[in-house]
């Protein structure tokens, strides 16, 4: 099992930033979108390159690039989207899937209610991302779902992590490696983060 935490300053600034209550809907999803960029860069630095032949001005060269097929990126909706647009402004031909799952109210159960990835999702690495792994019953659902295609690797990137979450997403995926930007302290009644920054779909679409 592995939690890597990408705490880069910047980072932690945008990050402190978003947490703030006076934040606006706009500034918070500019940070968020920014953020994405910078954990993109981190989770994807084992990705495969090889050499092909190029020309500079000056002379012929072979010079890395990305090989292999491209990864797929998974939005669990609905706060999934603003780490998915963030890091599809760097990988702009990044193949996208989306996976919906509400909780029933009586069982607490999540029930999917949308699922669509490309259909050759076998082939791919794939990012699964949500902003926030509170009690993790979500990302565990979701992780479940995708594991049916049979991607060549999965992993999951969030923005804040509960450690209650952590250990919950570990017991069921221990295959599959979390990359987070801050482990905060534990979740209050309402399975909210705390500190956190309150409701991620909320601030950053301001329906609330
Ligand atoms: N989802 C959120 O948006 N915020 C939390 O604190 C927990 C889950």
């Amino acid at each position: 099992m592995t939690v890597t935490l990408i705490d880069h300053p910047l980072i932690q600034h945008k990050l402190t930033l978003m947490r703030q209550k006076d934040t606006s809907t706009a500034k918070f999803r500019q940070l968020l979108g920014e953020i994405s960029m910078l954990l993109a860069y981190e989770v994807t630095r084992d990705m495969p390159t090889e050499k092909v032949e190029i020309e500079t001005p000056l002379s012929k060269m072979d010079a890395p690039m990305l090989s292999g097929k491209k990864l797929t990126l998974i939005s669990i909706m609905r706060a999934g989207q603003g780490i998915l647009d963030g890091m599809l402004e760097l990988m702009p031909s990044a193949r996208v899937g989306h996976i919906g799952l509400y909780r029933d109210p009586r069982t607490h159960i999540p029930v999917e209610y949308y699922f669509k990835v490309p259909v050759d999702v076998a082939e791919r690495d794939m990012l699964v991302v949500d902003p926030m792994l509170a009690t993790g019953n979500s990302a565990v659902a979701a992780v479940y779902r995708l594991k049916e295609t049979r991607p060549h690797s999965i992993k999951f990137v969030c923005l804040l992590a509960a450690p209650e979450g952590i250990e919950h997403f570990h017991s069921e995926h221990p295959d599959v490696p979390i990359f987070t930007a801050a482990i905060d302290k534990k979740l209050d009644e309402h399975g909210y983060i705390l500190p956190g920054l309150g409701d991620a779909g909320d601030r950053m679409f301001g329906t609330k």
